[in-house]
């Protein structure tokens, strides 16, 4: 080899192991000790010194994860050791049933150990097998019937908490390793908001999304799904055992780069494991995976051994199953409900079902677009899906089950307005409908007035929805200013209204008339003015006659502003018909408290000496300069000791490396967009 080869060869090494250790830190330790820029900086010098010299790549290279070629189809993989499944256990008895089954199993052996349970999540994707051989990934599998799975390879190797090879020395030669890769919840949403707006496949849930991305013959596509693993067991080593308990060898795999899961615990009686699933329940919706269970294992292996399986399980282990978060139900019906600004909204009206903690018997299905996408019929049995506190969704018609006995019917947009049957505007595809019944109709007259009692808008206890859904149907309230008009006496004469309370409801009426400038603006119900636009208007123009004046121009020069609400804004405040309200809301005693003006805060950069060098992803140089100017940073060309940040895009060179020995801390475009406007 000639020198100079060897030396580029110990500079492909030196990079790879640094590439490796960043991505272990930053994938498994959870705590990246570089900015990205950093990390890319280096991968693509890797990535240049490869291209240069091919002789060198080698497939367990970082920069060899995803493949270019698409394969024809899947290969099968034979494991070395049959892939399991677990007993289940639904409660504390089942769970001390189990504990009895092997304490008695163990005394039958004369076993005296007191036995230890490793407690962990029970993760809610797809089960792997990852086959390494000299600490180099060789394969990966599906579980399939758990004596054959499917060869993906090519995709596990695109997931970064795969590694491609295993960190230290001392892992055995042959090491198959198990565990479940999940696409993370915020994966799942950002994968389906993009499917949605370019009209591809919608996933039900993570655990399809991810098994659909696994299930790619094109690594380019699994590469950006953002999956990852976590490894919860050795399937097989040539070396027996790894290690003496289960826990101590979760902890061997995280040393050689795996993924574990955060949350694994070990205890000695099963009253602490039921504790530990109770926790671990409450956890669930703050978790960003889904898991449906905790996994209760027998700790130390020899026992395992002595345990062994029965059918297609271990004796030594068994899966606490969480409530489910996905049932099937039947769709009763369709209803149209009429919003506040005259949206009309289909609702699945359910067969009630217990899922996810509470009975549904009810689920908006947002528009029409979505019941096309769900391919949905009244009749159909359909899944159910409610995860955490999120509002239950259809996710699926099951149309496996339609027969040609069961009566389906479509699904069709009224032909008027379901409540006040004024004509309903539809938009060209048919999906997005509004009753044009604006003033007359008394479902969006009910709606606005709801919007306008409520907490976060006028704060009025005690004027409820049925309150108000009585108000209007008896005429005492026509429009939303009328609700200063009522008295005690003709609120007493409401159903449930005795006259304490209804002496108590005009008290809260008449304290509301005092109101923060913000809630008064949220309250109108300007089409697409939330709490924190009302906010951004309040505090940039302090009164409400300089935001009745404001123009387009002014309104979108608010960061956060839009054109198109800065337009909803400004037609609002331009239709007589909102003045005259506003002018009555005064007539009638309503005070607004103004917001102080603001003494300008000084932004964290200010002061700070920064140096920007390379291509920035979104913006020229020049642009970021001009930012970091407005936010009082001093930028400057050259990098020293005194330099507070060096902001580097792609093609950094000497700076870049000046500031890295100097010291000076690295940001990203990204980061330093962060830092500016702090999300
Ligand atoms: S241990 C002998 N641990 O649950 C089986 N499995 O029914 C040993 N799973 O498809 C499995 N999280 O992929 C184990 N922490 C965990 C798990 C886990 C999820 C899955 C596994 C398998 C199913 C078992």
């Amino acid at each position: 080899m000639r020198k100079s080869d060897e030396a580029v060869l110990d500079q492909i090494y030196k990079l790879r192991e640094q590439i490796n250790l960043y991505n272990y830190q930053y994938y498994v330790l959870d705590e990246p000790s570089v900015p990205d820029a950093e990390y890319d900086r280096l991968f693509h010098t890797l990535k240049k010194i490869e291209t240069e010299h091919p002789e060198y790549i080698s497939s367990d290279s970082p920069t060899q994860r995803v493949g270019a070629q698409a394969l024809e189809q899947f290969g099968q993989i034979e494991h070395k050791l049959p892939m399991l499944s677990l007993d289940n256990a639904f409660s504390l008895e089942d769970l001390e049933h189990f504990h009895s089954r092997i304490s008695k199993m163990l005394s039958e052996h004369s076993v005296k150990a007191d036995i230890e349970y490793a407690l962990e999540p029970k993760l809610d994707g797809v089960a792997v097998s990852l086959y390494y051989k000299h600490g180099k990934l060789v394969y990966g599998a599906t579980r399939g019937d758990g004596k054959t799975g499917e060869d993906i390879t090519h995709n596990v190797r695109t997931i970064h908490s795969v590694p491609l090879v295993l960190r230290g020395q001392d892992y055995p030669d042959e090491l198959e390793v198990r565990g479940e890769i999940v696409m993370p919840k915020t994966a799942f949403e950002a994968l389906n908001e993009q499917a949605q707006k370019q009209g591809t496949k919608i996933f039900v849930n993570p655990r399809n999304a991810a098994s659909g991305s696994l299930r790619q013959l094109d690594p380019r596509i699994t590469a950006n799904r953002k999956l990852k693993l976590f490894a919860y067991g050795v399937g097989f080593s040539d070396s027996g055992n790894i290690a003496s308990t289960h826990a101590d060898s979760l902890k061997l795999l995280k040393e050689w780069g795996f993924n574990i899961s955060e949350d694994i615990k070990t205890t000695n009686t099963i009253e602490q494991c039921h504790q530990y699933c109770e926790t671990l329940i409450s956890k669930r919706a703050a978790l960003d995976y889904d898991i449906d269970g905790a996994v209760i294992k027998v700790n130390q292996f020899d026992l395992q051994s002595i345990l062994g399986f029965v059918s297609r399980s271990p004796r030594w282990a068994t899966a606490f199953k969480f409530p489910a978060e996905e049932e099937m139900t039947t769709l009763l019906s369709v209803d149209f409900q009429v919003g506040r600004t005259g949206v009309i909204t289909p609702v699945a009206r359910l067969e009630p079902v217990f899922v996810g903690g509470v009975t549904v018997s009810n689920a908006t299905l947002h528009n029409m677009d979505e019941i096309r996408r769900l391919d949905l019929k009244v009749g159909d049995k359909v899944i159910v899906r409610r995860a955490g506190d999120v509002i239950p969704k259809v996710v699926k018609a099951v149309v496996e089950l339609r027969d040609r006995a069961s009566e389906l019917k479509d699904i069709t947009l009224p032909d008027a307005c379901p409540v006040c049957e004024s004509p309903i505007d539809v938009d060209e595809n048919g999906t997005h409908a509004r009753c044009s019944g604006t003033l007359i109709c008394p479902a969006q007259l009910k709606e606005s007035i709801k919007h306008f009692a409520s907490r976060k808008a006028m704060d009025i206890e005690g004027l409820g929805d049925k309150l108000i859904d009585q108000l209007v149907e008896k005429g005492l309230i026509k429009v939303v200013t009328d609700i200063y008009e009522l008295n005690a006496k003709t609120l007493a004469l409401m159903d449930r209204m005795a006259e304490k309370s209804a002496t108590k409801l005009i008290e809260a009426i008449n304290k509301s008339k005092e109101v923060q400038l913000a809630r008064f603006i949220y309250a109108l119900g300007i089409p697409e003015v939330g709490q924190t636009t009302a906010e951004l208007l309040a505090n940039h123009f302090l009164d409400l006659e300089n935001i009745i004046l404001a123009t387009e121009e002014d309104l979108i020069k608010i960061p956060d502003i839009g054109p198109v609400v800065a337009h909803n804004i400004f037609s609002f405040f331009h239709q007589d018909i909102n003045l005259r309200k506003i002018e009555q809301f005064k007539q009638l005693g309503l005070s607004l408290i103004n917001p102080q003006p603001q003494q300008p805060q000084e932004h964290f950069l200010a002061g700070k000496s920064i140096v920007i060098t390379g291509t920035l992803p979104s913006m020229g140089r020049d642009e970021m300069s001009q930012r970091l100017k407005q936010a009082g940073a001093k930028v400057q060309s050259s990098v020293s000791s005194k330099t507070d940040y060096l902001v580097a895009g792609e093609s950094a060179g000497s700076k870049l490396t000046k500031a890295i020995d100097l010291g000076v801390p690295v940001l990203s475009e990204e980061e330093v967009l962060e830092l500016l406007n702090p999300s």
